[in-house]
């Protein structure tokens, strides 16, 4: 459930492990309360895409959100609305992932089979529309339309991210600024909403409310990037996802675009060679000799640092501190 990066600090101060741990649990029990269907073909692929529920981030970031906010030590602030929006939010997550991975026809999944590799592109597509809509089912429970309309916002920004995504693919002409907005959009947002959120349903005041949006905005579009590093340089059995799908689905991330920034007109043409070969251990090299994968770690680390210092305004304690370790993980991940 909670991986040992995220559980080490927590542990050092009990009663903020016990607010994280005992609200994660009561999040898997709203989630899986809110599958449970009536058919056991349904169910069964309810319990397949359990798996994907890996490191809990979003609920985490909710919950540790508010209770920094409000600069508690314990669970005090975490209310039923907290949860049941921290199992919306890693709902949404999940069917955003099964959605993706039809996209990218990838096979691996956080070490298990995708469900468009085990059941076809069609089961899949309506299996992520099917949590999509508990998502928002489950969000109705909180009582409260603000909070359906913010997740709406949401999920309309995260399929414009694809969208944009998808309208540049093959193009490596993309540019750093476009590439930052489809993070932004696709993985970021998402992750905002759930920081602001956790802190407005504490009571928290709009400086805090904005301050925690974009700790978890900036905080998300470094877990991004180094997404795409990972994509190109990890191993699938560490990371446990298939992996040099950008490569091979056209999509150019962050090291290739400062590649591409720095090269001579003969260089240039050289990668965009080895791009439409889909070479990528000519690729990987190209990108090590050049510095660029370090020099996109760096653009990573940077918004780290500008996540943490946008946490200045939320009160002091040990949930702000998690937090900022928390975005330091998010780049020092390796899976
Ligand atoms: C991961 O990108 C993808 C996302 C963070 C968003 C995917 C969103 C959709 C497919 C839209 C579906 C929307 C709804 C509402 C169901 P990636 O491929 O770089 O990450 P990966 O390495 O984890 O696959
Ligand atoms: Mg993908």
């Amino acid at each position: 459930m909670v991986p040992p990066s995220i559980l080490s600090p927590v542990t050092r101060h009990a009663p903020l492990a016990a607010a994280i741990l005992g609200g994660l649990r009561d999040v898997e029990e709203i989630f899986a309360k809110q599958l449970r269907s009536d058919l056991p073909a349904v169910n069964e692929l309810a319990q397949h895409v359990e798996r994907y529920r890996g490191k809990m981030l979003r609920p985490t970031l909710l919950m540790l959100s508010g209770i920094a906010s409000v600069g508690a030590g314990d669970g005090a602030p975490i209310k039923k609305a907290h949860r049941i929006c921290a199992a919306v939010g890693e709902m949404i997550h999940m069917a955003t992932l099964v959605h993706d991975d039809v996209l990218d026809e990838a096979e691996t999944r956080r070490r298990g089979r995708t469900v468009n590799s085990l059941r076809g592109n069609e089961t899949a597509v309506m299996l992520g529309d099917w949590l999509i809509s508990n998502s928002f089912h489950l969000c109705s429970l909180v009582g409260d339309t603000a909070v359906n309309v913010l997740f709406g916002e949401t999920t309309n920004t995260l399929c414009e991210g694809e969208l944009l995504q998808l309208s540049r693919r093959e193009d490596p002409t993309l540019d750093e600024v476009t590439y930052m907005e489809i993070v932004r959009r696709k993985t970021a947002a998402l992750v905002a909403t759930c920081c602001s959120l956790g802190a407005r349903l504490s009571g928290a005041s709009d400086e805090v409310q904005t301050a925690l949006g974009l700790y978890g905005e900036r905080t998300g579009c470094a877990f991004q990037i180094q997404d795409d590093v990972l994509d190109l340089v990890g191993e699938e059995a560490v990371v446990g996802k298939t992996l040099g799908r950008d490569l091979e689905k056209g999509k150019t991330t962050l090291p290739v675009i400062l590649l591409l920034r720095g090269a001579s007109p003969w260089e240039r043409s050289e990668v965009l060679q080895i791009i439409h070969r889909r070479d990528g251990a000519a690729l990987l090299e190209r990108l090590r000799r050049s510095g660029c994968l370090d020099e996109a770690k760096a653009t990573a680390q940077s918004l780290v640092e500008s996540a943490k210092s946008a946490l200045d305004v939320v009160p002091e304690g040990p949930a702000r501190e998690l937090l900022r370790e928390l975005a330091d993980e998010a780049v020092r991940r390796q899976a």
